[in-house]
Formats: C-alpha cells, structure tokens, sequence
C-alpha cells in the first residue's frame, strides 16, 4: 500500500470563498467531464478520487438506476469517486422478487456505469433483514436455508469477478447487541452468518467477504457485538475479509472512539471501510451546520487514512438530492457533500483538504483515469519462497513473493498459513497480523509496488512447539500463489 502521508490543516477559509471555490470546482469538473468521450468520462486530477488513491484507499458512492438519467449526478458520481454501490439494485427483493425468478437488470445497469468508469463495485447486499419479497418474509423456516444459499450462489455467481467485495449480511444487530429476530436468525440462530460467508465464498471466491452494520462505528454494546461475531468467524477459519461501518453520523456526533473502534476490528486481520458514510442536520442547512459537518467529513476521512487496513470510503449516494435521508428521517437531510444543486459543499473542500488535495486550487484538469482496472484481481498471479531456519522452540523465515503477473501490484497484502504451534514474535520489511493461523502480511510504504517480473522480500520470527515447518497457502492480494 502507497505511503501514507499526512498534511497540516488548511488554513481556515472564509465562507464566501468556499463558496467561490464549490461554484467553480462544479464548473470545471463539469466542463473536464464533457471534454472526455461519452460514457467515458473519468476521474479529474484533484477529485476525491484521484487523492483518496493517491493514498492507496478508495473514495466512492452510492447510486440507484434511476440515479443514471440524471446528468448532474452522474457527472459528479464519475469524476470524483472510484468506487461504486447500487443502493438498492441488488437486494433481495430487486434480485429475486418470486422463488428462483431472478433479475440482474437493475444490478447489471450500476455494474456497467462503474465500468465504464473504471469504478471498482461493492455488491450490497445479500443477506438483510429489510426489502425482502414477501414470499421469502413468509418462508417455512425449514427452507430458509436453502432459500438463503440458492440467492447467495445465484447472485454472487452472476457477478463473479466483476465486484470488489460483498456485504454478505447486512445489519445483523439490534442496538443492544443481540441478533436481530428476522427469517435468517429465526431459522437457522447465529449460525446463519457463517453459512452466508461460506456459501459467498463458494460463488464468488474472489470477493472480499464483508459484515456491514451502522451504529457499529464508535465502541458500544452493538460494535462489541459485531467484534465479538468478527472474533469468533475469524478463529472457525469463515471466509470473513472485512467489516463495514455504515457512518450514518448525525453533525457533531462522529464518536471519538471511532480510530479505536477499527482499529480494534484490523488487529483480527480484518480490512475495514466506511461503507455508508453521510452527516445528517436539521434542515434548512446554515453555515455553522455545513462548517461542523466539514469538521465530520474531515475527521472521518482522517482516521481512515490513520488506520491501516481501512481501505477507503463511500458516500451513501451522490448529493442532498437524491439522499434517502430526508425520507427517513423528515425534516432532516443535508447529508452528503454536494447540495441539491450538485454544488461542492465545505464537507467536500474538508475532504480534498483531508486527503492531502488543495481546495484552494480547484481547478481540475481533465485527466482520464490512466489505467482502468475493473477488477482487482485481473493479471495479478504469484509465486512465493518461504524458507525457515529454526532451532528447537524458535524460527525466522524469510519469504520472497515475485509478481508473475501482467500488471503492477500497487500495495500488497500476502496472507498464509502458519503450522499449528507458530506464533510470529516479530517481522520486518512487513507488517503482519495477527501472531497466528492465517495471517496477512502487508507492504509498507517504501515497498509497496512490485513491478511484472519483480520480487519484494519480507521475514519473520516467530516460536514453535515442535512444527518448525514453513507458511503455506500464500495468496497475494486475494489471488492464491504458486510455489516459486
Ligand atoms: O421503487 C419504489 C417506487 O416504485 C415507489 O413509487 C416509491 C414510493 O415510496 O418507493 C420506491 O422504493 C423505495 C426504494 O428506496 C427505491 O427508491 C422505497 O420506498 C424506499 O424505502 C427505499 O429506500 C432505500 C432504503 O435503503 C430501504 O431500507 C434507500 O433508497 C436506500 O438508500 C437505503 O439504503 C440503506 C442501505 O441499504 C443499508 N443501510 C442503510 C441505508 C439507508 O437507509
């Protein structure tokens, strides 16, 4: 993963310049948008996404497809943001409305906007308690199960390969931190969310397998809960890769405990992400709102790029109007960092600010996004050396990982198996996490990119109970390796 830099706060500006700055960032993120192609417009130098990859995270958004025939937000959703989430495309009731009658043309319509602007894709959601069809609330709990895992393979299969990660369950937990009574846990008890993992796993192996939950963010009986689950699945070997964090934060209530919080979920070897991320007011907005929800946004940004293992952020949809807030939530709204106009807001400037960009010199020049990778995966390949050296209760091993792929690997991340009764006590030219079992070692800044043809070394020491063998089933980036 690209070094991690961070920057001193931007002076303070006044409100009238941000707001000349919102007007003519729009104006010229639009204006470089129509210079590109049609339906191939990329990502302009400077935008959120350009920066947050710049720090080797991604920035992204939520869109419905009714959200696609509106220019305005679709320019900004392909401009500024790198990741893409259908808000409601590929739930259960949109994928499977009657039994095993499926419909992908909805989801199929995100997926082929976020390609053709070099988006990567979130898959949400497979697994909730909420827009269910009715056929499947009424269910037999005797066919839950099938019902469960006949959705999953089926829509996992149809989009296999083309998505970045999975939220396999979606909202497992009520406030106090007991699992929530819906046909899944009525039918099957807690057990349910390892079989989802699985079953995902199965359909699409090549998808990080997510979590996601809100109120999750700060600690708290529910984030404890959702720790407790993460906990648990990770040392039963379930195909568990991350969990999400909602963050739908009311202004100035972005817990304090939030750094804590992930950072508690990476120490199981777990990736992180902000999945939903909007900042709620009363409305109508005023200045001392928008400037404490740039506050938010700042600070929500910051800690991700603070934490390692949190690899990037999404904006639950694009501007304040087409936001689900204010019909959830009425009198409420405001949420997002662009105004129902499409206009930046200061929480947009905080977060260029935040990820090191420069809102005092918003011109963006229209910059097509050099090389699209719509999948993460595609080209990458491996092959690994692990070799020990060990004495009775202790070993060092180093490991050679050389990239035999088409493309560059830009950050990696090699986890493997220890043998049972190897516990890592130290590493270099790596971190790795956690001591034992499947572990994942991460590159640091300075070697983070492995050129085609190219190798980057890493060790570590660790005691033994008598198995002094080497790590085994190496995968790089997800993708599993080959012995060199
Ligand atoms: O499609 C119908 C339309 O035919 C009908 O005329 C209209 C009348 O209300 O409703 C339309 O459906 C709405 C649907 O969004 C599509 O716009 C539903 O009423 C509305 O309830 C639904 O809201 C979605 C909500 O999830 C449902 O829980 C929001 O768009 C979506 O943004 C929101 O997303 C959730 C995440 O999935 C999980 N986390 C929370 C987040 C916000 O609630």
């Amino acid at each position: 993963m690209p070094v991690r830099t961070f920057r001193t706060p931007h002076p303070r500006r006044s409100r009238r310049a941000l707001g000349a700055l919102a007007a003519s960032a729009t104006a010229a993120v639009v204006a470089a948008a129509t210079l590109l192609p049609a339906g191939q417009a990329g990502a302009v130098a400077g935008s959120l996404r350009t920066l947050a990859e710049a720090k080797g995270v991604y920035f992204g958004t939520a869109i419905g497809q009714g959200d696609l025939n509106n220019a305005a937000l679709t320019t900004v959703a392909g401009a500024q943001f790198g990741m893409l989430t259908p808000t409601n495309e590929m739930k259960w009731e949109t994928v499977e409305p009657s039994p095993g009658g499926f419909d992908f043309g909805p989801g199929d319509r995100i997926v082929a906007f976020g390609q053709a602007h070099a988006m990567k894709l979130r898959g949400h959601t497979l697994v909730w308690h909420s827009q269910l069809p009715a056929w499947m609330n009424n269910l037999p709990g005797s066919q839950v199960q099938a019902a469960m895992r006949n959705h999953i393979i089926a829509t996992a299969g149809h989009y296999k390969g083309k998505l970045y990660s999975w939220d396999v369950v979606n909202e497992p937990f009520n406030e106090n931190g007991t699992f929530r009574d819906d046909p899944f846990h009525r039918a099957m008890g807690s057990g349910y969310v390892a079989d989802a993992l699985r079953t995902a796993k199965a359909a699409d192996p090549g998808a990080k397998l997510y979590l996601n939950d809100y109120n999750i963010e700060g600690l708290n009986a529910k984030s404890d809960a959702m720790y407790d689950l993460a906990k648990s699945l990770r040392s039963q070997g379930v195909p568990l890769d991350g969990v999400g964090f909602q963050a739908h934060f009311v202004v100035g209530q972005v817990p304090s405990s939030l750094k804590a919080n992930l950072e508690r979920f990476t120490a199981l070897g777990l990736e992180v992400a902000i999945t939903e991320l909007d900042d709620r007011m009363q409305l109508p907005p005023d200045s001392g709102k928008l400037a404490q929800q740039a506050r938010d946004y700042a600070s929500v940004v910051t800690t991700c790029l603070a934490v390692r293992g949190c690899v990037g952020l999404t904006q639950w949809d694009v501007g304040d109007a087409d936001s689900w807030i204010p019909g959830t939530f009425p009198g409420e709204g405001a949420g997002t960092m662009y105004d129902n106009a499409y206009q930046p807001k200061p929480a947009y400037h905080a977060s260029v600010d935040a990820l090191g960009g420069s809102a005092s010199n918003p011109s963006p020049s229209p910059t097509p996004t050099p090389t699209p990778t719509p999948n993460p995966t595609d080209g990458v390949a491996c092959a690994v050396t692990a070799e020990p050296n060990a004495w009775n209760t202790g070993l060092t091993e180093n490991v050679t990982v050389t990239n035999s792929g088409s493309r560059a690997v830009n950050g990696w991340a090699l986890s493997f198996t220890l043998p049972a009764g190897q516990t890592i006590t130290g590493a270099w030219n790596a971190a790795v996490v956690p001591a034992a079992g499947r572990v994942t070692a991460r590159s640091l800044g300075y070697n983070g990119t492995i050129a085609p043809g190219g190798s980057v070394s890493f060790g570590f020491q660790a005691s033994h109970t008598g198995n002094a063998g080497p790590a085994g089933q190496f995968s790089l980036n997800g993708v599993a390796c080959s012995a060199a």
